[in-house]
């Protein structure tokens, strides 16, 4: 038997009333594959993000995580989604616990770790993205870039099979992206099966092994950095890449 992708999107549609958001995708990301989703704003990146994980139910098509189509109805959703970390752009950490009691809740609550073994692989990931000194603080007192490595020290603690991160650097100062994109980095040479979401060229140019650009709801083009990033096919993609490379026109 051959290995399943880690992810497998097929014919893909997703609409919201009359909004027809996204237009028959097809994709796949194999076990230790890194892929950065590109594109303009609602193109349809985060929707195919939240479709992989079925926080949105495709209208049409199927997804399949490991083998496992998640579009089966009788499918334990839950079950197949506890291999998938998720990272946001908005770090949605609990603002009334520690960095370590964030980190612990869902291994205990989910994973029916105990308190000891929760806090202690807590505080190796936590370590782990450099905010091991941090773990008595709450957000309020963190740094944007350090609550985001919080957020994937809690994801990690969960021990995904993969991680989807959406735009994870777009609500930091700019001095603070260094930092989370290097925690990333790490975890793609560790072999992390990851699909990220991102307007940093210099990190899919550097850290992806495909890039996808997506246009209105479609994959206008997908390829190496260096194909896609480095030499566009297309127009829209031409113009997209003018935009974000030299913002200032
Ligand atoms: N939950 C939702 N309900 C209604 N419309 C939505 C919802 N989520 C996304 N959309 C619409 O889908 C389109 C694509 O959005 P999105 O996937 O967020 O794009 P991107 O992440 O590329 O900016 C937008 O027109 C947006 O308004
Ligand atoms: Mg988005």
């Amino acid at each position: 038997m051959t290995t399943p992708h880690a992810i497998d999107v097929r014919n893909l549609h997703k609409s919201f009333g009359d909004n027809h958001v996204l237009k028959g995708i097809d994709f796949t990301i194999d076990p230790g594959q890194v892929v950065c989703v590109i594109g303009p704003s609602g193109s349809g990146k985060s929707t195919l993000l939240r479709c992989v994980n079925m926080l949105e139910r495709p209208t049409e098509g199927k997804v399949f995580v490991e083998g496992v189509e998640l579009t089966d109805p009788d499918v334990d959703i839950d079950a197949v989604r506890r291999r998938i970390g998720m990272v946001f752009q908005q770090f949605n950490l609990f603002p009334h616990m520690t960095a370590l009691q964030n980190v612990m809740i869902s291994q205990q609550r989910v994973l029916k770790r105990s308190k000891k073994e929760a806090e202690i692989i807590a505080r190796e990931n936590l370590d782990k993205v450099g905010v091991g000194a941090k773990c008595a603080a709450r957000p309020a007192e963190l740094s944007g870039g350090q609550q985001q490595r919080v957020a994937i020290a809690r994801a990690l603690a969960m021990n995904p099979d993969l991680m989807l991160f959406d735009e994870p650097t777009s609500a930091l100062d700019p001095e603070l992206v260094g930092d989370v994109l290097m925690v990333m980095r790490k975890l793609a040479e560790e072999g992390m099966t990851m699909m990220v979401v991102t307007h940093e060229m210099g990190f899919a140019r550097e850290v992806a092994d495909r890039v996808v650009f997506m246009d209105g709801g479609v994959i206008v083009e997908e390829g190496t950095p260096a194909q896609v990033i480095g030499d566009p096919q297309h127009e829209r993609t031409r113009a997209f890449l003018r935009r974000v490379l030299h913002p200032e026109g």
